[in-house]
């Protein structure tokens, strides 16, 4: 592959950010570089998020990403809390008058994304780590490559930093200049892949004494299982017999239908941390998605922030392309981090009221009862949860 040393975006990291922003740009006639770190394959196959706001649906559908999620995805209309041996559905359809959400995996949205970018005869540049940003706050920013260990430079207008959480983008911005919000709970999420039709129609979430618990799926013949655990918990402590032993614990219950056991043939322990970086912006560097924000997965909220980053810089980098207008790019940590705090707020809160702390006492877990009967025993809860669930308004 021949390699520019020019171009328009350089955008770090091939996540859902980059690439989407990269399509984005590209359906405008702008061109960008993808550097991606890690092999196509590695990216293609890592299991991650799987639900999607109606928003990242209908940003995907409208960029022409629409026919993978038509042919796989499951359009979701309710979710199901059981607690207190009963199931308690929230039909956030019908709160919002007709949002949905779709459970689409990430690692489809990728794919997608990928081909799209690869048959369009796009650069997304695999097994490429990024090793330094440089003359950020000039015209002409300057990213630092290897390739086989040899060094090369790429030059740009605009530096993208979607390099996730343990990129250097973040890094590249003065530590004085930025300031950092931090908070990692003292659990963990079991993720566990099973060959076995779902037990329900719907994701469903299991409040219980002993821990959370979700039912979520991949397909019509393969269900996605997440279950509490210590932080420092490691898959091998899980037999399967374990596993379904919690599950059936923590999410059956006397009015629904039990837990079907299958397969076990993935688990994988995932920490939770609430993180926030503000601003998202230092000269001609934007952070979008994880490398400026992480969620617990609670609220199934970490990929569709990336998404809603990723509408207002590639408007930002547009208008700066086509009507020499900064005025989005320079309002566009402001304008993502208005939503984003919501969406902290609603993952955090979200997260807090399902799990069991360690040494919880008994009077937090009778305030977090009256939460989930708040939440789904009342008109204003099942409907400030619908709206967040479904997505909040954009920015742009
Ligand atoms: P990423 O997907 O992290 O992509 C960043 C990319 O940058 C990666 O491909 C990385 O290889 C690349 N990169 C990093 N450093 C460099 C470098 N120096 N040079 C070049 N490339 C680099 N969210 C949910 O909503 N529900 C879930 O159940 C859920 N589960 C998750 C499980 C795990 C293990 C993780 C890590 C995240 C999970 N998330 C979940 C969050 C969700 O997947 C992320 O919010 C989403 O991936 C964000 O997309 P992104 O493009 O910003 O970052
Ligand atoms: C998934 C579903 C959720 O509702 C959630 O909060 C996190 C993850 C999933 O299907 O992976």
């Amino acid at each position: 592959m021949t390699r520019t040393d020019r171009t328009q975006v350089a955008i770090v990291g091939g996540g859902p950010a980059g690439l989407l922003l990269s399509h984005l740009l590209h359906l405008e006639g702008i061109e960008s570089v993808v550097l991606e770190h890690r092999s196509q394959d590695h990216v293609q196959s890592r299991l991650r998020a799987g639900v999607l706001e109606q928003g990242t649906v209908d940003t995907l559908r409208d960029a022409g990403l629409g026919a993978g999620m038509a042919a796989r995805g499951m359009p979701q209309t309710a979710i199901d809390f059981r607690f207190g041996r009963r199931s308690h559905l929230i039909d956030f359809t019908h709160e919002t008058g007709g949002r949905q959400v779709m459970v689409y995996p990430q690692h489809e949205v990728v794919t997608d994304l990928i081909r799209a970018r690869l048959e369009a005869g796009g650069q997304v540049w695999f097994d490429t780590p990024v090793t330094q940003l440089d003359d950020l706050t000039t015209s002409r920013p300057v990213v630092h490559y290897e390739v086989d260990g040899e060094p090369h430079q790429l030059r740009c207008d605009i530096v993208a930093g979607c390099d996730g959480f343990r990129g250097l983008s973040r890094e590249a911005m003065p530590a004085d200049a930025r300031t950092s919000y931090d908070r990692i709970y003292p659990f963990a999420w079991l993720g566990i892949l099973a060959e076995v039709p779902p037990a329900a129609p719907t994701v469903t979430w299991g409040c219980h004494e002993s821990g959370f618990a979700m039912l979520s799926f991949r397909s019509s013949t393969v269900s996605r299982l997440y279950l509490q655990c210590a932080p420092d918990d490691k898959p091998e402590n899980w037999s399967d017999d374990r596993i379904w032993h919690t599950l059936h614990e923590r999410l059956d219950v006397d009015d629904m239908p039990p837990l079907i056991e299958g397969r076990i043939t993935q688990k994988g322990v995932t920490g939770m941390r609430s993180f926030l970086s503000e601003p998202m912006q230092h000269g001609r560097l934007f952070l979008a998605g994880d490398a400026a924000h992480i969620v617990p997965p609670t609220g199934a909220k970490g990929l569709n922030a990336a998404v809603a980053d990723i509408r207002v810089l590639s408007r930002g980098i547009l208008d700066f392309y086509r009507r020499a207008s900064t005025d989005v790019l320079d309002q566009y940590s402001a304008l993502c981090l208005e939503r984003m705090w919501l969406v902290q707020r609603f993952s955090a809160g979200l997260c807090t009221m399902v799990h069991q702390f360690p040494g919880q006492g008994a009077f937090e877990r009778r305030l977090q009862r009256a939460d989930l009967d708040t939440l789904t025993g009342t008109h204003a809860g099942r409907l400030a949860f619908s709206e967040n669930f479904t997505g909040l308004p954009y920015a742009i």
